[in-house]
């Protein structure tokens, strides 16, 4: 059966000081991406559990909570108590990436795995038949608004193949240009911030984004 094609906003291109509705502009999306960033994991400070509690109350969306943080471990409870639906971790450091899928699930919701542009798919090989989704990273993590970097088609392509069932996420330099390119390789769930905030009518861009998926789709 084919997978369904899901458009992730990401808020980090949101404008905080009117983050409600901010949120409201993109709710014909699909699911709501959160990036969570720690200053260590990443050179980059975003927010952490109270923030998603706020924006849990604020919109019912599928929140997909992407955690580019050291020790995910102790920042599971946390996160799911404030309302995130799934949870992604960092195989880079995971230090016991099995019993961290076994954390997230344990908490009832749904687990992520994600990997850097230049990490191997097969560090993933312990957890991916455990996940439900996969991310792959398509820019260094840390920083909206950067260029797709198009030598991680061929990543993506392979872990489709690996395990077909996986959600795969894609996480980086997402737009109209490169939309098509991503859903070809099997990606099925496509991030974007820079692409859908930066323009005047976020809707419309969705909406613009569907069409090009539905054409990549019928031309695989
Ligand atoms: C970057 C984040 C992304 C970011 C993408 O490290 O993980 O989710 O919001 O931003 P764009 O779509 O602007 O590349
Ligand atoms: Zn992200």
């Amino acid at each position: 059966m084919a997978k369904k094609m899901r458009i992730a906003p990401s808020v980090l291109s949101a404008n905080f000081a009117h983050l409600a509705d901010d949120i409201a502009k993109v709710e014909s999306g699909d699911i709501l991406h959160l990036d969570v960033m720690d200053g260590h994991y990443v050179p980059n400070i975003t927010f952490g559990p109270p923030l998603v509690k706020c924006i849990r109350s604020t919109t019912k969306m599928f929140l997909d909570v992407h955690l580019m943080i050291d020790n995910p471990e102790q920042y599971i409870e946390p996160f799911t108590q404030a309302g995130a639906d799934n949870l992604t971790f960092h195989i880079e450091v995971a230090r016991d990436p099995v019993g961290l899928v076994r954390q997230i699930r344990d908490q009832g919701v749904q687990v992520g795995v994600s990997l850097d542009p230049e990490t191997p798919a097969e560090l993933l090989e312990p957890v991916i038949d455990l996940v439900d989704m996969v991310l792959v990273m398509t820019v260094k993590p840390g920083f909206g608004g950067q260029s797709f970097k198009e030598e991680v088609l061929p990543k993506i392509t392979q872990i489709a193949r690996r395990r077909p069932e996986v959600l795969v996420e894609v996480d980086g330099g997402i737009g109209e240009n490169t939309l098509a390119r991503v859903v070809k390789a099997g990606a099925d769930t496509f991030v974007a911030g820079s692409a859908i905030f930066g323009t005047p009518d976020p809707a419309a861009t969705i909406l613009k984004f569907r069409e090009i998926i539905k054409l990549a789709v019928c031309h695989e």
